[in-house]
């Protein structure tokens, strides 16, 4: 039984039969059927979303199944019963479990007693489908002839918040991938000391690299993607005026975009905040690809559920 809690927890090897598989997928959105009958996938949101409920549901509708959307605040999962508890109910009606929510503690005492699959939709941790998807994306417009096989030894910078969710997907994600993951955000807002060293022991591995840097001309020179996330995340009790103050030095406009390799793409996982962390120019400029990201987020989750359904024993 495998279970996708974290971007590591998908060897360098197994994350490229993933991404492949996402590609063709894409070409032929109905070629694997494996939930079949239908067999029901529950999608647990406990936070706000657009991109991850619709891509989820009609993923596992593409590949024959049922999508049954579960919204935390009926749920209250671990509140009216544990998530143990919760686990195991599911485990006897579904063939996987995706859900959103806070602490990932939460995610893998799911995990240990649901039976089934259990895929992180996010929480205040990680984020490892939206990597995915970024990475399929990188491979599509960065990878060259090679696709997939083309992503080892791009750089992807990622500028802002540091310490959310998506910078330590970017970190394990990237490196396992092969990338050369530059994460430039104000000192005081760095990724977990344990997430760059377990970055920095993959791409030791996979021939990519790991720097953390202050600097946003370090972060960004010459690379082949540049990446932003809202200032405020999901949960974070950061007040949006010292989130202002602190990240607007990091803000992606057409000046930063200007260090990046030529034809450099820009990544962002959306909703944006158009003059916050990305400007409208940038964001909507013709180096922008986050609706074919926002796509992505289909066909990779697609690709990982056939995936992980395959691995059950
Ligand atoms: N990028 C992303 O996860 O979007 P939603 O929050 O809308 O699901």
């Amino acid at each position: 039984m495998r279970h996708f809690l974290r971007d590591d927890d998908l060897s360098p090897d197994e994350q490229r039969e993933v991404l492949e598989l996402a590609a063709r997928l894409k070409a032929d959105r109905y070629a694997e059927r494996p939930l079949a009958g239908p067999r029901a996938v529950a999608i647990l949101l406990d936070k706000p979303t657009l991109r991850t409920q619709l891509s989820f549901a009609v993923g596992v509708s593409e590949l024959g199944g049922y999508p049954m959307l579960v919204d935390g605040r009926l749920a209250q999962i671990g509140v009216r019963e544990t998530v143990a508890d919760t686990a195991r109910v599911l485990g006897r009606q579904v063939a996987a479990v995706v859900w959103r929510t806070f602490d990932q503690s939460r995610i893998e005492e799911m995990a240990a007693h649901a039976g089934v699959p259990v895929v992180n939709a996010l929480t205040d941790q990680f984020h490892p489908c939206q990597v995915l998807a970024d990475l399929l994306t990188l491979a599509e417009h960065r990878g060259g002839p090679a696709g997939v096989a083309g992503l080892p030894g791009r750089t992807l910078a990622y500028l802002g918040d540091g310490a959310n969710n998506m910078a330590h997907s970017y970190l394990l994600g990237g490196a396992t991938a092969g990338l050369h993951v530059r994460v430039g955000t104000p000192a005081e807002r760095s990724p977990r000391p344990e997430i760059v060293a377990r970055a920095e022991e993959i791409a030791a591995l996979t021939g990519g690299s790991v720097v953390v840097t202050s600097s946003v001309q370090e972060a960004v020179a010459g690379a082949d993607a540049v990446a932003t996330d809202t200032w405020v995340s999901m949960g974070d009790a950061t007040a949006a005026e010292e989130a202002a103050a602190l990240f607007a030095p990091y803000r992606l406009d057409a000046r930063v975009l200007a260090l990046a390799a030529p034809g450099a793409v820009v990544l962002h996982c959306l909703p944006a905040y158009r003059g916050n962390e990305v400007t409208a120019d940038v964001l909507d400029g013709p180096q922008s690809v986050v609706f074919d990201e926002a796509e992505n987020r289909l066909h990779a989750q697609k690709a990982l559920l056939v995936w992980l359904l395959g691995r059950l024993s």
